[in-house]
């Protein structure tokens, strides 16, 4: 059978979710009705006799060259602790947020962190120009002679900077701003993103340069584009926060180069991001004691013990169905708490609407709050606080039963050094530090009797304050 031989590569389209192709872009995919899901790929033909020529040999294990893996730091504390350490030579590093929320100042600070040791850091700028990246480094006081600044959104030229500047890390801010002029899709697409992050891996492993990629992501949580990118590069970290807040978290998400358990906290400042040493101070410190439908719970955040105030609030609903809304826990969780309190302890929120929220803008998913919300809401209903200096943590079962959760040692500990002397715990709990007491429950009707919601010594707040 005669074929016709194509030599020219051709274009196509892939959905990024089902991974059906088609010769042309469309918005949504013909595979899987997703909306804008295809990312342009370029193909070549190959007939089966095609063999490529190996680019490096494969060698015995033995005989693989030894490479730097030690991580170098940045100088900034809480994000070389995230990073265990700092960044490794050759690695590539996506550091995803929200617009707004402060990756700009961080990897301006990191980088200057670097060139202060004498390392060249270069800093590339696709978003902002960089007479606006100098002025924000002098706000900053971060101008070492070290740190090069360059405006460029052409992935091509972007490597030959570093021809020029021989960097040993380079800063990409940001991956979707920056594009490949050989491709035809927009900057910022799918395609484009996944084919300039891909350059950029090459040549952090053959010039075994650190990359940092910046990358935006969406509301909703998805980095635009580079949830594609995550596989392709060494480590992920998350930088979230309420814009709101000054408050902000940094987390490793994936990290081929260390552990993915530290949590890195800062604030914003008016001179940039500063590290906070004592987090669970930070968290309280607007807190008012004895408010009713509050309750203090020691999170683990990472390898971190954290204390927050997690904040339950009722009032009647003029709607049929009334609303359950929470920040920073999930919705889901809430209802279940909410069916358990009425089933099992008999607290009942009907009729009502209900607000939970962590504050801080702190984000949980632990089953540890549990316990905590459920008595923040039991403490809205009855209009009583718990004691001020209380914490309470436990997972809470669908038969109202607590259940144990991990490292409560840490969180007693983390509690006792921030002077509260109660802690509500499931009854099987270890023994809490010196100086906190702990007060054992087997299930939540105990528990809300403990902490004295029904009629114990409690502190009663009309007009609370
Ligand atoms: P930026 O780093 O530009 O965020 P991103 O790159 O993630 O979009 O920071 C944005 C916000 O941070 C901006 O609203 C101003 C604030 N900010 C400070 O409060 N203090 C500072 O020293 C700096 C540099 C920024
Ligand atoms: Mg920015």
């Amino acid at each position: 059978m005669a074929t016709t031989k194509k030599t020219r590569s051709r274009t196509q389209f892939r959905c990024t979710t089902c991974g059906a192709g088609t010769p042309v872009w469309a918005g949504r995919c013909p595979g899987c009705d997703e909306w804008n899901t295809l990312a342009e790929e370029s193909v070549l033909p190959r007939t089966a006799e095609v063999r490529t020529p190996p680019t490096s040999r494969a060698l015995p294990i033995g005989e693989v060259p030894d490479r730097d893996v030690r991580p170098g730091a940045t100088g900034v504390g809480e994000l070389d602790r995230v990073l265990s350490g700092g960044l490794v030579p050759g690695s590539v590093t996506l550091v995803g947020g929200e617009p707004g929320i402060g990756k700009s100042t961080l990897l301006l600070q990191a980088a200057a962190g670097v060139a202060a040791t004498g390392r060249r850091a270069l800093y590339v700028t696709a978003e902002e120009s960089a007479p606006q990246v100098r002025g924000r480094a002098a706000r900053l006081d971060a101008m070492p002679d070290a740190l090069w600044l360059a405006s460029e959104t052409d992935v091509g030229a972007v490597i030959a900077h570093l021809d020029d500047v021989e960097p040993s890390v380079v800063v990409v801010d940001s991956i979707q701003t920056v594009h490949d002029p050989d491709l035809s899709s927009a900057p910022g697409s799918v395609g484009q993103v996944r084919a300039c992050a891909h350059r950029l891996v090459e040549e952090a492993r053959s010039r075994n340069v650190a990359v940092v990629l910046v990358g935006h992501v969406t509301k909703d949580g998805g980095l635009a584009g580079p949830r594609v990118l995550e596989h392709l590069v060494d480590t992920v970290l998350s930088f979230e926060g309420d814009r709101h807040h000054a408050l902000r978290l940094l987390r490793a998400v994936k990290h081929r180069h260390g552990g993915t358990g530290e949590l890195g906290v800062f604030e914003m400042t008016g001179t940039g991001l500063a590290g906070v040493d004592d987090p669970s101070a930070l968290f309280l410190s607007d807190r008012r004691p004895g408010t009713a439908g509050s309750v203090v719970v020691p999170i683990l955040d990472g390898g971190r013990p954290l204390l927050v105030e997690v904040q339950a609030l009722l009032a009647d609903s003029p709607l049929p169905t009334p609303r359950r809304q929470t920040q920073g826990i999930e919705g889901g969780r809430l209802g279940m708490l909410l069916a358990v309190l009425e089933q099992r302890a008999g607290v009942s929120v009907a009729g009502q609407d209900v607000w939970v929220t962590v504050a801080g803008g702190v984000k949980t998913a632990e089953p540890a709050v549990d316990l905590a919300v459920a008595l923040a809401v039991t403490s809205a209903v009855t209009g009583t606080g718990v004691v001020p200096d209380l914490v309470a943590c436990g997972e809470v079962g669908l038969a109202g039963e607590l259940r144990q959760v991990g490292h409560l040692e840490r969180r007693m500990a983390e509690a006792a050094r921030l002077g509260f002397g109660r802690a509500l715990v499931p009854e099987r709990a270890p023994d809490p530090p010196a100086g906190c007491r702990a007060m054992r429950a087997t299930d939540l009707a105990g528990a809300i009797d403990a902490a004295g919601l029904l009629d114990g010594p409690s502190v009663r707040l009309a007009g609370a304050g």
